[in-house]
């Protein structure tokens, strides 16, 4: 044979070996996956990445076992396909499990194409993200799957804080196998055709005797408005991938560089009107503070996380003159804004991403305090309110704060005050800043009065409308510098912008020390 000829039957066989690891577990098993609804491995990387950029790895891997007759089904790349690409021409890494092979299931080799690939992004400083579809430690392979899945843990932590990591539930996710995505930044999931549990409904039945469905034990809803497992619900896979992409949009590759910058062609001097009669006359009255978000950062785009859990706070990702900001905001709309258990840990978590990836605070705050009651404080409020305080206290990037309307009691401190390094808070003439409203203030301070009083009612009237001249208001607090400046509301994104690009600069740090100890 000629050297050229041989050449080619080479390159003929390496053709063939390509084709083959790109058919899964093949047709009847990719047939099964789109009947279920969902797409398989690759054609979800399809989506996710660039047209035409995915570069695959470990394209040849197979697996080493032996044990119950698993040597007979080699699978060219085994159940992951692992590999990098761009998103809107930015580099990240990615991983796809396979249910057409094994289910998806983890054991050796498929733990060390994802701890790889984990070591690749942390190494070149870019976003890993995650597709899960799985039926969790591959059950032939033992340990040795426990093991593999123990490895991604330990990376999952170390890259944590260094390069954002996404994960996306696809399908099963079940087990141990939570505790990787859980591990991640933010969680993705697919309504009705993706779940996550640590115990099936099987075992749940054998423990608790209860009877309870997949999607009722760890479907989408329940994890993204009950438990917070999930910060982003969408209906389809295509939607999902198509989310992944958009979030990305707000963050920088790694911690070493700032938040991207992408110009806006929304003015930065706009100002708004509405903004002026948002704050209803009456101080108990709601309104709905996402419509001042939408009316303040760049052409009105907000991409919400936790959209359906702990409502009485919002938390999302936006640009100010094309500045991408984290945004924090009590929502008078759900519970009056009032800081909950819930409410704390899903912007202390918030806090603590923005503050890891550069990305500066925008805090929106209107909030009558903590929230009272037995099952508040039998469950913890006490250490969810100081995991929201050491959060905006421990952060170190650009901290901006617009008092709306209420900052009561200890949600004043907490809520990115001056005291725990607001950079500039602002406040809106409507702001009332005060231990506690003018109600509970009055029944407290002058309770012997009014219980003398002929017309109790009366007093009581007169003694609010005098608590409310002299406290509730932005003033007190802004001759002591606690407030930097009362602004008209119109004037909120103006304001705001010329901030972030003041505090363009800014560098702050806390003492060196291993780490904190923040209380979880
Ligand atoms: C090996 C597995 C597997 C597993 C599924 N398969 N899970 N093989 N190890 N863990 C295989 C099945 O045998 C089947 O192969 C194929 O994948 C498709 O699975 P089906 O059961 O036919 O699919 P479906 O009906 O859609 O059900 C999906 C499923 C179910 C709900 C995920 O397969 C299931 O319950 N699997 C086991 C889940 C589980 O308990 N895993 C261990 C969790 S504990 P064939 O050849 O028959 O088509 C864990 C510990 C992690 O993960 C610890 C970390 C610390």
């Amino acid at each position: 044979m000629s050297d050229r000829s041989e050449n080619r039957s080479k390159i003929d066989e390496l053709k063939k070996m390509r084709a083959q690891s790109k058919q899964g577990g093949g047709p009847e098993r990719v047939k099964a996956q789109h009947a279920q609804g969902r797409l398989t491995a690759r054609e979800r990387l399809d989506l996710l990445l660039d047209k035409g950029s995915f570069r695959e790895l470990d394209a040849f891997v197979k697996h080493r076992t032996t044990a119950f007759g698993l040597e007979q089904q080699q699978i060219l790349s085994d159940s992951v396909v692992t590999g990098w690409g761009t998103i809107d021409g930015r580099l990240v890494y990615v991983f796809s499990q396979d249910f057409t092979v094994f289910g998806g299931s983890l054991g050796e080799v498929h733990a060390e194409k994802v701890v790889k690939v984990m070591e690749m992004a942390l190494k070149n400083g870019a976003p890993i993200i995650g597709l899960n579809d799985s039926g969790g430690a591959r059950i032939q392979e033992g340990v040795v799957s426990l093991g593999g899945y123990a490895d991604i843990f330990l990376k999952n932590t170390l890259a944590s804080g260094v390069i954002p990591q996404i994960s996306a539930i696809m399908g099963p996710c079940a087990g141990g196998a939570v505790y990787s995505p859980a591990l991640t930044d933010f969680i993705f999931m697919v309504r009705n055709s993706s779940y996550m549990f640590v115990t099936g409904p099987e075992v749940v039945k054998s423990v608790t005797h209860e009877e309870v469905s997949f999607e009722d034990l760890g479907g989408a809803s329940i994890h993204s408005a009950q438990s917070g497992v999930c910060h982003v619900v969408a209906d389809t896979e295509a939607d999902t991938l198509f989310l992944i992409r958009k979030l990305l949009s707000y963050l920088p590759q790694n911690n070493l560089e700032d938040a991207p910058f992408r110009p806006s062609k929304d003015n930065p001097l706009r100002r708004e009107d509405e903004l002026d009669s948002v704050i209803p006359d009456e101080p108990n009255k709601p309104y709905d503070i996402k419509r001042v978000i939408q009316l303040v950062v760049d052409e009105g785009a907000f991409f919400e996380i936790h959209e359906h859990f702990a409502q009485n706070i919002v938390v999302g990702f936006a640009r100010l003159g094309g500045h991408a900001v984290g945004i924090i905001a009590n929502q008078p709309m759900v519970l009056a804004g009032v800081l909950d258990i819930d409410a704390s840990e899903k912007a202390a978590r918030f806090v603590r991403f923005c503050d890891s990836f550069n990305i500066p605070l925008i805090t929106l705050v209107d909030v009558p305090g903590f929230m009272p009651g037995t099952a508040q404080e039998h469950n913890g409020i006490i250490r969810a309110g100081a995991k929201l305080l050491y959060a905006y206290c421990e952060a170190t990037v650009p901290k901006l704060t617009v008092v709306t309307r209420k900052a009561y009691g200890g949600a004043y401190d907490v809520m990115s005050s001056k005291h725990i390094r607001g950079d500039l808070n602002l406040a809106w003439p409507t702001a009332e800043l005060a231990v506690m409203g003018p109600e509970g203030a009055v029944n407290i301070i002058f309770r012997k009065e009014l219980a003398k009083s002929k017309n109790p009612e009366k007093k009581r009237a007169q003694l609010v409308a005098e608590y409310r001249e002299q406290f509730a208001n932005p003033y007190v607090a802004a001759s002591r510098g606690y407030i930097d400046h009362i602004i008209r509301p119109r004037e909120t994104r103006p304001r705001l912008i010329n901030a972030l690009e003041m505090l363009t600069n800014k560098r702050d740090s806390n003492p060196a020390k291993k780490h904190g100890n923040i209380p979880l």
